[in-house]
């Protein structure tokens, strides 16, 4: 295949792309601009080789350039670029949905595609509100979030999420009826633990005190991320999801786990509920589904939630939802490629084998200069920063803009600097991500 490899664009050209999530006056000031990309590493504009510590944005968990998911991909759109998902199929779409069924956590074998993580829970909440309007409890439509959660920028994913930035400046424009459980992040009692927190189990209490508040029967779902990564790597405390199971299962109550970040085999399982032994209603993918290659998200459901929607004339269609691009036959081919490669390399439980290591490594960063907790499970990582004095993130971004210097790109999120390399990391990987690291958070007062 012939890689174009596009010429970095001049000054004057940066201005009409309006960048997300980004500072874009500071950034195209001073751009950062990826060309290329192979195994664990980008290559920059100006030619530098950078390792890639945060998988993309989470989601290559397979590394770069795999050549498997670009022959499927390009043998796709060359059979059918494009079919329709609603009243028509295409067989690749059920071929998918088949071994996602195979890998997901028990139970959860009907899957419903979107092309995104944001999708994937406004996907995920509609689905909650109509299963118990199937059931006749057409009333619970309340939803439960938890603070420092992200699910996406959707309307409903922004307002179940507890990111403060996310939310402040779309005033009251949220869904109506959302209620939050406190974070579990405390680093008085939890600094530098070694994977998950002793302590905090009992947060999850403060589900029954909303729901006392608000009355079980008004309740839909509860939707938490097993481990937060956008909030800068927040661990559940031990025991926690399963008291939110417990408590959820007594109200009758859904449980969503947003695995956008944790799915594909970043903790050392398929999923994190495999991981934590902890099974939900529904659980919200993206990222490692496809590689980060072609946009892709998928819903995963219960039976029984499935089966509740599957009443009343065949002839009806049971759910009014659906994106023209659901189950779009290249995303469907990159990510079957993508499985093929988790199986093949037994990615999906290589973080579980390497995390020790991985641990070991990002800990000897206790003790460098205004570290003030270091985290991780799996293969995920933070070190969070003491702020500078009324400039809040200003030392982590910095940190940021010296380790992609030196030729590592991390991840920044205000005083948290978080790691989740490609799950294909090896160890002298590992050693030269944490050196760099370490020297940087030394060099940076
Ligand atoms: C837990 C979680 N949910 C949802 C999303 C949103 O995904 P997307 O950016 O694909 O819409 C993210 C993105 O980082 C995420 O981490």
């Amino acid at each position: 295949m012939n890689a174009r490899i596009s010429p970095a664009p001049a000054q004057s050209d940066l201005e009409a792309f309006w960048m997300p999530f980004t500072a874009n006056r500071q950034f195209k000031a001073n751009p950062r601009l990826l060309t290329r990309a192979e195994g664990m590493h980008y290559w920059t504009a100006d030619g530098r080789q950078v390792i890639d510590a945060v998988a993309g944005l989470w989601c290559v968990n397979a590394g770069h350039g795999r050549r498997e998911i670009n022959e499927a991909v390009a043998r796709q759109l060359s059979v059918m670029e494009y079919a329709p998902t609603f009243q028509m199929g295409h067989p690749i779409a059920f071929e998918l949905a088949n071994r996602l069924a195979a890998i997901a956590p028990p139970g959860m074998d009907r899957v419903f595609f979107t092309n995104s993580g944001s999708e994937s829970v406004d996907t995920a909440l509609k689905i909650a509100i109509g299963y118990h309007r199937a059931r006749g409890a057409g009333q619970r439509t309340r939803f439960i979030g938890r603070e420092k959660g992200y699910h996406g920028v959707g309307f409903g994913g922004m307002s179940v999420g507890g990111m403060v930035n996310n939310r402040k400046f779309f005033g009251s424009s949220m869904l109506p009826g959302v209620d939050h459980l406190p974070h579990t992040l405390d680093i008085s009692h939890n600094a530098f633990s070694r994977g998950l927190p002793q302590w905090g189990m009992h947060l999850a209490n403060e589900l029954e005190r909303l729901v006392a508040l608000h009355d079980a029967s008004t309740i839909a779902a509860v939707i938490v991320e097993p481990i937060s990564g956008s909030a800068g790597v927040v661990l559940p405390p031990v025991g926690y999801l399963k008291r939110l199971r417990e408590i959820c299962d007594k109200h009758d109550i859904l449980l969503i786990f947003d695995e956008v970040i944790t799915g594909f085999g970043r903790v050392g399982k398929p999923f994190a509920s495999q991981a934590f032994d902890v099974t939900p209603d529904l659980m919200t993918t993206a990222k490692g589904l496809s590689n980060g290659a072609i946009p892709m998200g998928a819903v995963f459901a219960q039976r029984k939630i499935h089966d509740a929607f599957m009443q009343g004339p065949e002839n009806v269609i049971e759910l009014f939802h659906g994106y023209t691009y659901s189950a779009h036959p290249v995303a469907c081919a990159a990510a079957l490629a993508t499985l093929d490669i988790y199986a093949k390399e037994e990615l999906l439980t290589r973080a579980a084998a390497l995390s020790p290591r991985w641990e070991d490594a990002v800990h000897s960063m206790r003790g460098l200069p205004n570290v003030i907790d270091v985290r991780n499970y799996g293969l995920i990582a933070a070190v969070e920063l003491e702020p500078r004095a009324g400039k809040p993130g200003a030392r982590a971004f910095d940190v940021f803009l010296k380790c992609f210097e030196r030729g590592v790109m991390v991840r920044q999120t205000a005083d948290v600097i978080a790691l989740s390399p490609p799950l294909i990391v090896e160890r002298s990987h590992i050693t030269q991500i944490v050196e760099t690291l370490s020297q940087v958070i030394r060099e940076t007062a």
